[in-house]
């Protein structure tokens, strides 16, 4: 590929995150305010072909992943058929999910039929109580079963992404850590960031440091493996356990400099880092008869005003961004 989406660090992106709605099943509160937020008016919202026309345009300059994200993205009625589209690109290797599993156990061999090879499940907690207080809905049963469903299927590993909350769940990490014993789960326990209307402060962090404390006194034989450059996640392998524990540290120890991210947001907006505030429409251009140059160079020309890293946790936190929900992480 001769147009490969090179950042003015030196930075390939060859990952692109999809969200394809801002709507959700459940109402974390780390996502978004129990309020709820804006909702983009459904026209407005990227079409089926439109999302494939640009995430076919990203493959075409060296995009060889992606990843479907919300709100929820099991919840679009179209989901399998976006899912067979997107895996038939060419120069496409993976096509990821990362889903709250509420509802996803049903769907889940169609999704698998239609090209879906990833899968990265959240789950906070075991206990059902701390996840209808979490979630302000009902439905931990239903999580569980579609993460032992991806299992059953073959999803290896399984990604069970646990965001740690002090006061809330930091007493459940080793319960966590016993998943990984006899499934092929990976479970990651990731730093809490703040987003636009989440609860966030910086004592409710738990960070990489105190988990990996946690996890290395109970556990002997805790061993980092060596992780892609690109990885956000730092990940170990437990003597005598079939899965993987992780660690996202992006509060205490970012990995910025091997990014290789770009964000396609549901209301049609490139969106080229997590934190960053600038985003550009890609749906503007497009329902304005843009041709597939012209959407490049708006494409290259985002890419080239990604900054070094996100600005520090401090930082992130008085910066206004999106509520996490119109992000997908
Ligand atoms: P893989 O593709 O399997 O590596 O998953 P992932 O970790 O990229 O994605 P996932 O959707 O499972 O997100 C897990 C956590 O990582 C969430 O808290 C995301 O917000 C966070 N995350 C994902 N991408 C980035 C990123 O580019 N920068 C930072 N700082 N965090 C990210
Ligand atoms: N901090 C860290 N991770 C978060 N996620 C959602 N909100 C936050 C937050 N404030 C996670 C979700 C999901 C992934 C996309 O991002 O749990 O697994
Ligand atoms: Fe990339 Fe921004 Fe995430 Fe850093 S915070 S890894 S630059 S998306």
């Amino acid at each position: 590929v001769s147009n490969m989406l090179v950042d003015s660090f030196g930075r390939l992106h060859t990952y692109l995150r999809i969200s394809l709605t801002e709507r959700c099943n459940l109402r974390c509160q780390y996502c978004m305010p129990a309020e709820g937020v804006d909702l983009t008016p459904g026209p407005l919202v990227m079409s089926q072909d439109e999302i494939v026309r640009v995430a076919s345009l990203f493959v075409s300059s060296g995009v060889n992943k992606i990843r479907l994200t919300g709100g929820e993205p099991s919840i679009r009625k179209d989901i399998a058929e976006i899912c067979s589209k997107l895996s038939n690109l060419k120069g496409l290797n993976t096509l990821a999910m990362t889903t709250n599993g509420l509802a996803l156990a049903r769907k889940l061999p169609n999704l698998k039929d239609s090209g879906l090879n990833l899968l990265n499940i959240s789950l906070d907690t075991l206990v059902p109580a701390k996840f209808e207080f979490m979630t302000r809905r009902k439905g931990h049963e239903r999580v569980l079963e579609s993460i032992y469903t991806a299992v059953d299927l073959g999803y290896n590993p399984v990604k069970v992404n646990c965001v740690v909350m002090r006061g809330f769940n930091d007493d459940e990490i080793c319960d966590f850590v016993e998943l990984t014993k006899d499934k092929p789960i990976n479970v990651r326990f990731i730093e809490f960031m703040p987003f636009d209307g989440n609860v966030w402060n910086v004592k409710k962090l738990v960070s990489y440091a105190e988990m990996l404390d946690i996890v290395g006194k109970r556990y002997a034989g805790l061993k980092r493996i060596q992780d892609h450059p690109t990885e956000t996640a730092k990940n170990f392998t437990l003597d005598g356990h079939r899965g993987t524990v992780s660690f996202i540290t992006s509060m205490t120890d970012h990995f910025c400099s091997g990014c290789n991210r770009l964000r396609l947001l549901a209301d049609g907006n490139l969106k080229v880092c997590l934190f960053g505030p600038s985003e550009v429409s890609l749906r503007d251009p497009i329902r304005a008869g843009a041709d597939d140059n012209e959407l490049r160079q708006i494409i290259e020309s985002a890419v080239k005003r990604k900054k070094a890293s996100h600005a520090g946790m401090l930082d992130i936190a008085k910066t206004p961004n999106r509520p996490m929900i119109h992000i997908g992480g």
